[in-house]
């Protein structure tokens, strides 16, 4: 059935280069990645910024007692230097006190203190995981305005060019700086650290995680229009509606695609194939029909070819569309139905724990 859903779609084929040459091995998904990142920077999110030359890291507070003791809350300012100069950001830390190193999450955050509604830091430590935490707002604003904070020491006041970074790539650039610190600390599992965002930053998670190998695990919860989400026949927010009322989170080159879906030489399931091998997950709300589940869902579907490809398990799901409360966690793609509306809740948390327990490198 979701073979016939897929073929109605008319997707552009992810084992297949621009040339038109079939995409064979894992040698030949090596150039096709690198392909697939090209159409994603170039065309929909624009290009990234060259790494810093310099990082810092200082603490601002610490709390040894938080949770009855249980856990070390941190409030770091994290100091990146670039060309045009240098800029910092506060990024929050909970680590539980435990003689093992922790898998961690990174999440890309709408909020700053922790814990706040998106993230309840008890039971997540609770569950042995450590967890950092920035808000993408103290990176640069959300905003048509590429004059503020890291976007203005990128941008340097230049005009925009058309695959110069929108406000995701600049978020996501962010995320990948906080990667960076934690690989300065001994108390986290390197091999497992999930990069995770709800909405517009479960589209930021997923470029993060497309472009920056680092990330064990990529998690986008209602990510929806330009995050997981199919872009052909969406229902919907389509293309028309984000690149109007956000074109700034995109590069100008996206413009082209309004009401032109299907002429672009991409569609949504390359970002989630740029993250293979890696484990790769989409979250879906029932009630949030603007971010479409089903497009959510047929994108793991379509992204599967590039894991087996590669010799992983690849997405494991019945032969028909999900039903709300189920979860797909058996493949290299997990996936779940949440009931309720756009919202990033407990029992999303509790999804990804267990996926990631699941499917941990050891
Ligand atoms: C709007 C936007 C979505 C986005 C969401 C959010 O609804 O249309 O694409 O995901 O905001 O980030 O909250």
């Amino acid at each position: 059935m979701l073979v016939k859903e897929l073929q109605s779609r008319n997707l552009p084929d992810l084992l297949t280069f621009l040339n038109g040459d079939k995409v064979l091995d894992k040698e030949d998904w090596a150039l096709r990645r690198k392909e697939i990142q090209n159409l994603l920077t170039q065309e929909e999110y624009g290009e990234f910024y060259e790494p810093p030359f310099n990082l810092a890291y200082k603490t601002l507070d610490t709390d040894d007692n938080y949770c009855a003791g249980k856990v070390t809350l941190s409030k770091i300012l994290l100091t990146v230097e670039l060309r045009g100069g240098t800029y910092s950001f506060p990024i929050y830390s909970a680590i539980p006190k435990s003689k093992n190193p922790c898998p961690a999450f990174l999440h890309i955050n709408f909020f700053e203190p922790i814990p706040n509604k998106y993230m309840p830091v008890e039971e997540i430590c609770d569950n042995g995981f450590s967890l950092f935490s920035f808000c993408y707002k103290d990176v640069t604003s959300d905003e048509d305005d590429f004059s503020d904070g890291l976007a203005g020491i990128m941008y340097q006041g230049s005009k925009r060019t058309p695959t110069s970074p929108g406000k995701i790539s600049i978020w996501a650039w962010a995320a990948m700086r906080v990667m960076d610190y934690l690989q300065t600390l001994d108390s986290i599992d390197k091999k497992n650290v999930a990069v995770v965002g709800h909405s517009r930053l479960g589209k930021t998670a997923l470029v993060t995680g497309a472009v920056d190998d680092r990330f064990a695990f990529t998690i986008s919860n209602n990510s929806g229009c330009s995050g997981a989400a199919i872009s052909r026949d969406k229902q919907g927010e389509d293309i028309r509606v984000i690149a109007t009322i956000r074109p700034y989170w995109f590069c100008p080159n996206y413009q082209k695609y309004i009401d032109r879906e299907h002429s672009m030489p991409l569609d949504q399931h390359f970002l989630l194939a740029a993250i293979a091998p890696r484990n790769v997950y989409v979250a879906s709300a029932l009630e949030d029909i603007w971010a479409d589940p089903n497009s959510e869902y047929l994108s793991c579907v379509a992204a599967s070819p590039a894991y087996v490809l590669l010799g992983e398990i690849g997405f494991v799901y019945p032969d028909r569309y999900p039903e709300v409360g189920e979860k797909m966690h058996d493949g290299s793609i997990g996936y779940h139905l949440r009931a309720g509306t756009h919202y990033f809740s407990r029992y999303d948390w509790q999804m990804f724990i267990d996926y990631i327990n699941k499917h941990k490198n050891i």
